[in-house]
Parts: structure tokens; C-alpha cells; sequence
């Protein structure tokens, strides 16, 4: 049922790269755009965000946050923030002194009736996520549910969002509703996937079609070397998109109130630690 397509794009060099170019809303709904960012302190200084979540997993070095309501973590390799911006929030995001950071960051979608919730994150520690083997397989489960094993993560949309390491040889199936839309990006190694076992290898984005009405759907992966992707899908939201730099809203009217709300102190005040 899924139909999966390759798309080649920039090597490990670049500095930053679109794995989810911005634009294409009603292509990639509920997700916005995804970023893959290699970086060092002083890159993301505090900016505001109101309108949808930030999904950042830290794939090497480690990341400071801090917000404008208190919050403060530090994200080790393999750890993933989930921020819901909601009505207003002001962070940053930087490495620690001396470290490069590679990263992705995802763009999720909040419904416009959601827009306005509180903001919240949630930081999912890779030794506290739950596991799911099967023979040469490691699912590791931030959001939603693999073959039973569940993560406890808050949605707001709801979301699946696996990373998946496969021996050479072996496959594993993802089980999604049939309603979703999503899309797997290749970290490292060559395989093949979907019903088609479309070929593709690191760097590769491929997306996942819809399951043509199928109440449920799966994604097959296969790797031809050891294998490591990241799948995220999601229940689109099929609402307007209307995005300014950090603000997502569904109006140009409510864009302006982003920013009026912004400049008038709504979004907190950070205090750097
Ligand atoms: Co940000």
C-alpha cells in the first residue's frame, strides 16, 4: 500500500540542510518542514515560536535549552525535546561550549482550536524510551507505537515517531493507521522500502503515501547493510498554513497578532542562565 520515492539531497558536509523543504504544507501535513543542522553555541540564540511543536532529536554532541518559563535541560546524543510553542514561548537551542551538534529538527503542526494551548516540552531521555527487538531489529519509540510497544509521550496531533536500526539482512515491519501521512529519512546505510522495496540509502528521504483508504497501513524496511532511519507519521490536520519565520497560524491576521503579542511581552521574558 505505501508507495515510497527517493529523493537525493545534500551530504553530511552542508551545514544545514532541508530534509522536509518548508512550503509544501498540504504534501507533508501534519508536518511542516524538517531541518538537519550541524552547529556550535551561538547559532540559535533565544527566539520566539507560537502555533506548533518543535520535535529536536540529538543524533550527536549534547544541547542546552532554556526558555522563557523556566525551563533548562541539557539533550545527550539520542534524546529528542518535544516543545509544544503553543500560544508563545521563547528559547534557545545551544550546543555546549566546544561541541558541534548534529541534529534534526521537525516542524510539527498544531490545529488551528490548538494553536493557543499552553506551552509545554517534554524531554524523552533515550535510556527511558521504550524498546521494541526482533530478530536484527531495534525500534526505539519517542511517539505512538510499534508492534505493541507503546511510548507514553503527550500528542497533541497524534504522532509515530520511531528510529530503527536494522542488521544487514534483516527487515521490520511499522504498523500505522491507515489515515496517516509520514515519510522516512535514511541516517545511515542502504536498503530497500515499502511494498515496491524501493532502493535507498543515508541522506534519502523517502515519504509514505497513503494507504487508499485502508484503516491500517505498515511500512516495510529491509536493509541491504546495516541500517539506520527515522520514521515519523502523523494524522493530517487539513487546515490552512499560513507560516511567518517562527510563527505558524492559519491567518495573515493572526500572524500580526503573533507578532504584536511578541513585542508586547506575552511570550515571557528569558533569563539566561
Ligand atoms: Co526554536
Amino acid at each position: 500500500m505505501w508507495k515510497a520515492e527517493a529523493e537525493p539531497r545534500g551530504g553530511s558536509h552542508l551545514k544545514a540542510a532541508p530534509v522536509l523543504p518548508p512550503g509544501r504544507w498540504q504534501e507533508f501535513d501534519p508536518f511542516l518542514l524538517m531541518m538537519e543542522d550541524w552547529f556550535q553555541a551561538g547559532t540559535f540564540d533565544f527566539h520566539p515560536h507560537r502555533g506548533f511543536e518543535t520535535v529536536t532529536y540529538v543524533i550527536e554532541g549534547r544541547l542546552k535549552h532554556e526558555d522563557s518559563f523556566g525551563g533548562y535541560g541539557i539533550l545527550e546524543p539520542g534524546d529528542v525535546q518535544w516543545m509544544t510553542a503553543g500560544s508563545g514561548i521563547i528559547h534557545s537551542e545551544d550546543p555546549l561550549p566546544g561541541e558541534t551538534v548534529h541534529s534534526l529538527q521537525l516542524w510539527l503542526n498544531l490545529p488551528k482550536a490548538e494553536k493557543m494551548t499552553p506551552p509545554r516540552y517534554q524531554d524523552l531521555k533515550a535510556s527511558a524510551m521504550p524498546v521494541r527487538r526482533e530478530a536484527g531489529a531495534v525500534v526505539r519509540v519517542f511517539s505512538g507505537s510499534s508492534g505493541g510497544v507503546a511510548a507514553e509521550t503527550k500528542n497533541v496531533v497524534p504522532v509515530t515517531f520511531v528510529d530503527i536500526s536494522l542488521e544487514a539482512g534483516a527487515s521490520v515491519s511499522q504498523d500505522l493507521p491507515g489515515d496517516y501521512n509520514g515519510f522516512i529519512y535514511v541516517l545511515e546505510g542502504r536498503g530497500r522500502f515499502g511494498a515496491e522495496e524501493t532502493p535507498a540509502e543515508a541522506g534519502h528521504v523517502l515519504r509514505l503515501g497513503g494507504a487508499g483508504g485502508a484503516a491500517e497501513s505498515e511500512a516495510t524496511l529491509r536493509a541491504d547493510e546495516p541500517l539506520r532511519a527515522v520514521l515519523f507519521a502523523g494524522r493530517p490536520i487539513g487546515e490552512p498554513v499560513v507560516q511567518h519565520g517562527p510563527f505558524v497560524m492559519t491567518t495573515a491576521g493572526d500572524i500580526k497578532l503573533a507578532i504584536e503579542d511578541y513585542h508586547a511581552g506575552k511570550f515571557g521574558r528569558p533569563k539566561r542562565r
